[in-house]
């Protein structure tokens, strides 16, 4: 769902999350984490770094996810999140997620859980046909608990995660129809007016493994020559040539970043007519990317060299992501009859 069909003046609940299994990145950015940063001062805002998850499917790494527990926290404060009104947590320490976990488990089949869509693409590529971690394929019933944990009734996502809340929102029906009581609250999704950032290769969306990313944290130098590399329309071979905006990365980045959108009009004609080469509108894209990230890039620099203030940050979210889980928990054992000293 997007934004203008929301009723967006009502105060939401939001949960919304990463996996820490590597830095942030652009895709990251424009897809979910900017709008955080702008919803979090009109609704109650959750953010879980969902180590857990990421463990599914890097059970043999875990000091991996350990370093980017708090790489994933300064780009969340670099970003401009404030832990003053939204609340960051750690999956694996709020212990009531994974509780809840174990009773959905009981109302989704393994059938349905191997037709979910992002699963099934994720298992292809991870080659785990063979060797399908139990964990890995259950990890939708978790987000279920994830979301559910906190009542969040919209989760800011990328379109890769809408089977998600798909199934999510199957898990909540189930529930409350078996016990009878309306425990659970259904989410919806709200996707960001860019959903998919291409990566820098051009070849489907930003992804790490594929090494076609620009980090959050990238420095100044590694921008510009990431920029400089990007693939663009490979038939506009000289300046004079008509180009192709549609598919051309360079032109998706400058939709997703550039302010000036009657300038960038007339960049899109211009270089579809010819006269325009790549290098010129390379070079705004560079002054746009710089314009959003070097604030950010600055802030990341000051919050890492304070890294007792950063695990507060975490601590004191965690402590209070615990306080409402618990309370979701007691409501669903109650609800089960399985509140047995009460
Ligand atoms: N699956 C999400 C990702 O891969 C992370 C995540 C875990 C999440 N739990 C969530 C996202 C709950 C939204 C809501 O990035």
């Amino acid at each position: 769902m997007l934004r203008n069909e929301l009723d967006m003046n009502k105060a939401h609940t939001i949960l919304t999350g990463d996996r820490p299994t590597g830095p942030l990145h652009l895709g990251h950015y424009v897809g979910s984490l900017r709008q955080r940063v702008e919803l979090q001062h009109t609704h109650r805002q959750f953010i879980i770094i969902a180590d857990a998850q990421a463990l599914t499917d890097n059970a043999k790494t875990p000091e991996k996810i350990r370093k980017n527990v708090t790489e994933v926290t300064l780009d969340y404060l670099a970003a401009g999140i404030d832990p003053k009104v939204t609340t960051i947590f750690v999956q694996s320490l709020v212990p009531e997620l994974a509780e809840l976990t174990m009773y959905y488990m009981n109302l989704v089949t393994v059938a349905r859980l191997q037709r979910n869509p992002s699963v099934k693409e994720e298992i292809k590529l991870r080659g785990f046909e063979e060797s399908l971690p139990a964990g890995f394929l259950c990890y939708p019933v978790s987000q279920a608990a994830d979301i559910t944990a906190f009542k969040a009734d919209l989760v800011p996502v990328g379109e890769d995660q809408l089977p998600m809340i798909e199934q999510t929102n199957e898990i909540v029906r189930a529930f409350n129809r078996t016990y009878d009581r309306e425990v659970l609250v259904a989410a919806n999704p709200l996707l960001s007016r860019v959903t998919r950032l291409p990566g820098t290769d051009g070849k489907g969306k930003m992804s790490k493994s594929l090494g076609n990313v620009i980090s959050l944290c990238d420095s100044e130098g590694e921008i510009k020559k990431k920029v400089k590399m990007m693939f663009t329309d490979p038939n506009h071979l000289r300046v004079e040539d008509p180009g192709t905006v549609e598919g051309n990365p360079v032109f998706a980045y400058l939709d997703a970043f550039d302010p000036d959108k009657s300038a960038l009009e007339e960049m899109k004609e211009h270089y579809r007519r010819g006269g325009l080469g790549d290098g010129t509108v390379k070079k705004r894209l560079v002054e746009v990317l710089l314009a959003e990230l070097n604030p950010i890039r600055e802030r990341r620099e000051a919050f890492a060299k304070d890294p007792a203030e950063v695990l507060r940050i975490l601590k004191a979210g965690t402590d209070a992501a615990r306080e409402t889980a618990s309370k979701t928990l007691g409501e669903v054992r109650q609800a089960m009859k399985i509140d047995y000293f009460e």
